[in-house]
């Protein structure tokens, strides 16, 4: 087995160099995508930048500009860019065999023995993992196929300010109205209730309640759903984290109308928020989580879904796909998750996370526009208002500019657009974590000094 290089050696280098960007090189790589790529591009129409390569938190453009990444491509790269130890194993096995849809390996049998073992609640030892296709909307498709057929049940129950993915199923699901326009209707009897924006008792017992109605309210106007779809803590909503109970909530709902209670793990998982995943800062044992995302390790895709052993009743091919046997993906993320063990870093997290809010906040002492600063771990939001107090997405912008030109890479989520989403992986250093928040920090001051 090789080394596991300590997350200080990963990188480029500690801070970034930029010269002006976009560079030349850059500049006639955006071109030629113009031309021939597709009109849904949609990254570097806010981020003009073509990418060359990437080490740990650091990622270099084809310029030579190095930036510090504080957003991981969308929380894929937990453990970094080209992580050693997970390149080794996932090379090693692409040699070997690549492709095996669901016959027995290794690979597979280890990566599922360690998902059922870091699960969270009472699903860790007690469950049945399933991979389908590669993406996060394929686990949802997923978990939609287990909740009907476990329930007999067609409706389903989301949240507003949700994003579960873009395939038919999952944005059925999804809130985003902007992702559903001109391809409606979805799924039918699809419902989604309000979720609780504040972190008050009030708010939480009034979402509660919503959804309590729409299975027992005799009028509440849909089929019972067959389950409740969460996110333990909304990303592209705005990095909201819900109030203490509102999942244990969630839970006594799903139990006491025999539905399915289904968390969204894509974003949140494997580290992400300082936890192994989102739903253990809530105490709560879901009937199945969904991953996607960093689960490769490497940025290889692959999704799955954990799930209470009860309700594996499917035959034979109930959930398939011809890419759920990726084994160089499924070396990575068992070899994501041993790193990640063997370097503290879901504790690093959560104290560079506290260190990164604790930076934001002091800038929010001095300003009116900065209403709410939230996360856990590294998932972390920053809200933005204009003078008048409605959401400023377009403040969100210039800072993500600013930052970008000054070297740090930023993306933004928010119904409105006016949240500012750092997601860095989890490797990121104290040191990096200094200069990047110097970075960002001094891009907020400098973007709010001309309002
Ligand atoms: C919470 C959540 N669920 C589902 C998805 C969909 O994953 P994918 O884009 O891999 O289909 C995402 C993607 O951002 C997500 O954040």
């Amino acid at each position: 087995m090789a080394s596991m290089p300590n997350i200080d050696t990963l990188h480029f280098s500690e801070e970034p160099n930029v010269d002006t960007v976009p560079g030349p090189k850059s500049r006639s790589l955006l071109d030629q995508q113009v031309e021939i790529d597709s009109a849904a591009v949609a990254y570097p129409k806010r981020i003009p930048i073509a990418l060359e390569e990437a080490k740990g938190a650091t990622i270099r453009d084809v310029d030579g500009n190095t930036f510090l990444d504080f957003f991981a491509g969308i929380g894929v790269l937990n453990v970094g860019h080209s992580n050693p130890y997970v390149l080794e194993g996932t090379r090693e096995q692409l040699g070997k065999i690549t492709h095996t849809i669901d016959f027995p390996t290794e690979a597979r049998l280890d990566l599922i023995e360690k998902l059922r073992e870091i699960a969270p609640g009472g699903l860790a030892g007690s469950s049945n993992v399933v991979f389908g296709g590669p993406s996060g909307s394929d686990a949802i498709e997923g978990s939609i196929k287990l909740a009907k057929h476990n329930t007999g049940r067609h409706g389903l129950l989301a949240f507003e300010g949700a994003y579960h993915g873009a395939t038919s199923g999952a944005l059925s699901l999804t809130a985003g109205k902007k992702y559903k326009k001109g391809y409606t209707p979805l799924l039918s009897d699809v419902v989604h209730a309000p979720y609780p924006t504040v972190p008050t008792e009030q708010e939480r017992d009034q979402a509660l309640k919503a959804v309590r109605q729409k299975f027992e309210d005799p009028y509440g106007g849909t089929e019972d759903p067959a389950g409740i779809w969460v996110e333990p803590i909304q990303g592209e909503g705005g990095v909201v984290v819900p109030p203490e109970g509102f999942l244990k909530g969630l839970r006594k709902i799903a139990d006491d109308n025999d539905a399915l209670l289904i968390v969204d793990e894509i974003q949140t998982g494997l580290g992400r928020t300082g936890e192994w995943f989102g739903s253990d800062h809530f105490d709560v044992t879901p009937d199945a989580i969904t991953m996607a995302k960093s689960l490769g390790g490497s940025g290889l895709p692959i999704g799955a879904m954990v799930y209470h052993e009860k309700f594996d009743t499917w035959d034979a091919g109930g959930h398939i796909g011809t890419f759920r046997g990726n084994t160089p993906a499924m070396v990575g993320g068992l070899r994501a998750i041993e790193y990640i063990e063997a370097h503290d870093l879901l504790a690093h997290a959560t104290d560079v996370g506290e260190y990164l809010r604790g930076r934001f906040r002091e800038v929010s002492e001095v300003t009116d526009r900065i209403v709410d600063v939230r996360g856990r771990g590294l998932f972390i939001g920053v809200e933005f208002v204009d003078e008048s107090g409605e959401p400023d997405a377009n403040v969100v912008k210039e800072i993500q500019t600013e930052c970008f030109e000054n070297g740090v890479l930023v993306w933004s989520a928010g119904r409105y657009g006016n949240v500012l989403r750092i997601i860095p992986p989890l490797v990121l250093t104290k040191k990096q974590a200094e200069v990047g928040s110097d970075i960002v920090c001094e891009g907020i001051q400098s973007v709010l000094k001309t309002r």
